[in-house]
């Protein structure tokens, strides 16, 4: 389940010199190729307020095996989207279109990379792919 939040649905037009013309449907239409280019079915998120990601993630506790998240922001602020991951015990993996440490130091920190598998950052919307490719491998081990 990618999940995109705050401020990536304007995505395109949003500083396209750090984030590039790809818009959020793009990022839509990859991450379902790519579930079905592996066999997983995708269910597709975005928002922009915390709670109602705090409540999707909930939702996903005995409805989904993995969760591929871009927290946007809240990666950097938010307690409240660790722990509502960490309660629903499930593998996480954690998605930056940017590389957030080239960038300002407050995005140098994120309440959710020591939750998550791994972390991929920097390589553009290809990281939802990444992501999800990995998510699919490492759940059929
Ligand atoms: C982001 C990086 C965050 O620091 C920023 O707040 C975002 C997008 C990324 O995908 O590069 O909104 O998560």
């Amino acid at each position: 389940m990618p999940s995109l939040t705050a401020n990536l649905n304007l995505l395109g037009t949003r500083e396209p010199e750090t984030y590039g013309h790809d818009t959020l449907t793009t990022i839509e239409k990859l991450c379902h190729q790519t579930g079905e280019s592996c066999g997983a079915t995708i269910e597709f998120f975005q928002t922009n307020h915390e709670g109602d990601l705090i409540d999707r993630i909930q939702a996903c506790r005995g409805t989904v095996d993995a969760i591929v998240l871009n927290a946007a922001a809240w990666t950097h602020t938010s307690v409240a989207i660790r722990d509502a991951v960490t309660a629903v015990s499930l593998p996480l993996y954690e998605v930056h279109i940017t590389n957030v440490h080239k960038r300002d130091a407050f995005r140098h920190h994120s309440f959710l990379s020591d939750v998550s598998v791994g972390v991929i950052c920097g390589f553009g919307i290809q990281g939802y792919e990444y992501a999800i490719r990995q998510a699919v491998v490492n759940l059929n081990k």
